[in-house]
């Protein structure tokens, strides 16, 4: 109760607020995340397995059906009252979610870490793709095998995308991370630089995870019941 009361004010008080959101913003929503079992369908794979270049390599098929059955679920979803709390805020909005949850709950310009489910594009020449038939589809320009817009283990992120977010971390005031294990690198170091160049960091997630000992306050509790708690 203490730590709520005094997390709202430092999110009032900010002048420069950086939000960092992982897998467990958008749980609730209903989006399993990556340290959940897979179930259904996709219960004897893993899902790191399944987001490499080798695993793409082996099985296109394979991959681009894993991604449509995630690209489907996300498009039945809606956003929850912690995505709709975080679109209030006056934020540079930094998530390593694929989804396009915080877009529809309002915030503008998210910076994706990990890329996008929507933003599909050729493996071989890098087209932007539509959404055409074939698992996987082949690249109008050059006929390649068109893959996700996502960002696989051992891959490098998006470089602009990286940069804005470091640049914000080591120039904001107070950052939240929410809903991320802390465990995939380089986004794991985002709270990490807020820290150590003076900013105060806040993490929101039901279990403790290895970022707790940069957190000044480690809000204990699912993003959807504690961020309306604490954004007004
Ligand atoms: P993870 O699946 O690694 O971790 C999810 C985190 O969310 C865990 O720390 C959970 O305790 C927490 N969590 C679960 N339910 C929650 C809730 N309702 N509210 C708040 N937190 C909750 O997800 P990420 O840290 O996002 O990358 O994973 C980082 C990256 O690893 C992903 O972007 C993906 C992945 O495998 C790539 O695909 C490259």
């Amino acid at each position: 109760m203490k730590d709520l009361r005094a997390a709202a004010d430092l999110i009032a008080g900010a002048r420069r607020l950086v939000v960092l959101t992982g897998a467990g913003m958008s749980a609730e929503s209903g989006v399993p995340t990556f340290r959940d079992a897979l179930t259904g369908l996709w219960a004897r794979f893993d899902a790191h397995e399944l987001a490499t270049p080798e695993a793409f390599e082996r099985d296109p098929a394979l991959v681009w059906g894993w991604y449509e059955w995630r690209r489907q679920l996300v498009e039945r979803v809606e956003p929850n009252a912690g995505h709709e709390a975080v679109a209030r805020l006056d934020c540079t909005l930094i998530t390593q979610n694929v989804d396009d949850l915080h877009e529809r709950a309002g915030s503008r310009d998210v910076v994706h870490l990990h890329g996008s489910l929507f933003e599909p594009r050729c493996s071989v020449c890098a087209a932007p793709a539509e959404r055409p038939a074939g698992e996987p589809p082949a690249c109008v320009r050059c006929g390649g095998p068109v893959r996700p817009g996502v960002v696989w283990f051992g891959e490098a992120l998006p470089a602009a995308a990286l940069e804005q977010a470091v640049e914000a971390a080591a120039a904001c005031d107070v950052l939240i991370t929410v809903g991320t294990s802390g465990l995939v690198h380089p986004a794991a170091e985002i709270p990490q630089v807020a820290a150590r160049l003076g900013g105060t960091v806040i993490q929101v997630n039901p279990e403790p995870t290895p970022l707790d000992a940069v957190c000044a306050l480690n809000l204990r509790g699912p993003a959807a019941v504690v961020l309306p708690q604490i954004i007004s």
